[in-house]
């Protein structure tokens, strides 16, 4: 098994589920990259077989699966021809068993844990990474333990609490309890695999992967990605550069961070060319699953971004609402407001002239839309209600 490394300080660690902090620097550790050549396994069907050479994992158990990974690529040219813009692709993380790209993250990091005999799991989470974490410990007969804030709503309690696991509400500040989850993780031997958990980090790096060879290997010019604590992008970012260490490319993909602008951090911090970002009071956007006030990973996504020469920008809440709205009505695909960030920051950089016609851009769509319904305007919809003698009027007038 590989070491954990701090990209930091480069001191490195034991790959130790209970400690993913470097002690110098209190930032989260990273999986060291494979010291050997990488080799692509295209004949084999799951993502972990495929890749598996990237990966910290030495066989891919299906038994801990529930079919993540494999999304498509889709094209949208409604979007594309509508706005004028370069050759857009979506890449459809809803499709993940759970509804999100947490899912990637969350197979891996529960099959280290059976592997090394761990049997309790838990993580902080009131959204995606909650369900996700519910169901692969269902999977794997693990005790999942879940550490919610206290005003959680019943409808994402609930979507966790069915796979049978423990949810505890806890008042007091929501940032601090991340870190308080891994104290009481290692005196307890449970496993919190949160938001930048390093095993979860490589299972981000598979979404890369597929989109290298999705591209039939000429990867994209720009990816769009949104970013609550980081790990997602950062799995992303590590991807391609273990893609290019393996000679598979030459150059990177810009990649752009996307933030609300109520919970913008790490944005606020890249525009004022800072290495270090600062947490915020409160983070209230209506992208509610990307509202993080503290972002564990900020520091890591900031390095990365600038060696990689890409951009971490904020969009407002209404440019998010209508990039929602957009990416359903044009493309029918109704996906969370936190992913329709990454199509509001398109158009962003389309705004300041930052895009080429030749440009081939990716969003990744993190998470269904279905989970959060709250927030949408029925307004803005064509609802109407009428009686059934009138319905013919009704249609008539409907659909004229
Ligand atoms: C739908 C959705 N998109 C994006 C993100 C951001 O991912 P990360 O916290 O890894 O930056 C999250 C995180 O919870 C999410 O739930
Ligand atoms: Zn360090």
């Amino acid at each position: 098994m590989r070491p954990l490394e701090c990209i930091f300080c480069k001191k490195t660690y034991p790959p130790d589920p209970f400690s993913p902090f470097c002690t110098r620097c209190q930032e989260p550790l990273l999986a060291a990259s494979p010291d050997t050549a990488c080799e692509i396994h295209s004949g084999r069907d799951h993502p972990l077989e495929k890749y598996i050479d990237f990966l910290p994992i030495n066989k891919f158990s299906p038994e801990f699966s529930l079919g993540e990974g494999n999304t498509p690529l889709l094209k949208l040219n409604r979007l594309k021809r509508k706005f004028i813009l370069p050759d857009l692709y979506a890449k459809n993380e809803m499709l993940n068993p759970t509804g999100s790209f947490k899912d990637r993250g969350t197979v891996l990091a529960v099959q280290r844990a059976v592997s090394l005999g761990i049997k309790k799991i838990g993580t902080v989470s009131t959204g995606n990474m909650a369900v996700s974490t519910g169901a692969y410990g269902a999977r794997a007969g693990l005790k999942t333990l879940v550490l919610v804030s206290e005003d959680v709503s019943d409808e994402k309690l609930y979507s966790a609490g069915i796979h049978g696991t423990f949810l505890i509400k806890v008042k007091g500040d929501y940032g601090a309890l991340f870190y308080k989850s891994l104290e009481i993780g290692k005196n307890k031997k449970i496993y919190f695999m949160n938001s930048v958990d390093p095993f979860r980090i490589e299972g981000y790096k598979v979404t890369a992967f597929e989109i290298f060879e999705q591209f039939n290997e000429k990867i994209p010019t720009h990816i769009f990605v949104p970013v609550s604590s980081g790990g997602h992008i950062i799995g992303l970012m590590k991807a391609f550069k273990e893609l290019k260490q393996n000679r598979m490319i030459d150059k990177f993909p810009v990649f752009i961070g996307i933030q609300p602008e109520k919970a913008s951090p790490i944005a606020r911090a890249f525009l004022k060319g800072d290495v270090k970002y600062k947490r915020i009071k409160k983070a209230e956007s209506l992208a509610q699953s990307i509202n993080n006030p503290a972002p564990p990973g900020g520091n890591i996504v900031l390095k990365m971004i600038y060696e990689l020469n890409g951009r971490v920008i904020h969009v407002t809440d209404k440019e998010i609402s209508k990039a929602q709205m957009l990416l359903a009505s044009y493309e029918g695909l109704f996906c969370l407001p936190a992913s329709a960030a990454s199509l509001a920051g398109v158009f962003r950089l389309k705004s300041e002239n930052k895009l080429n016609p030749s440009d081939r851009i990716v969003l990744i769509l993190t998470g269904s839309g279905i989970k959060n319904i709250k927030v949408l305007n029925p307004s803005e919809m064509k609802i109407t209600t009428t009686s059934l003698n009138k319905l013919d009027f009704a249609v008539s007038f409907a659909v004229k």
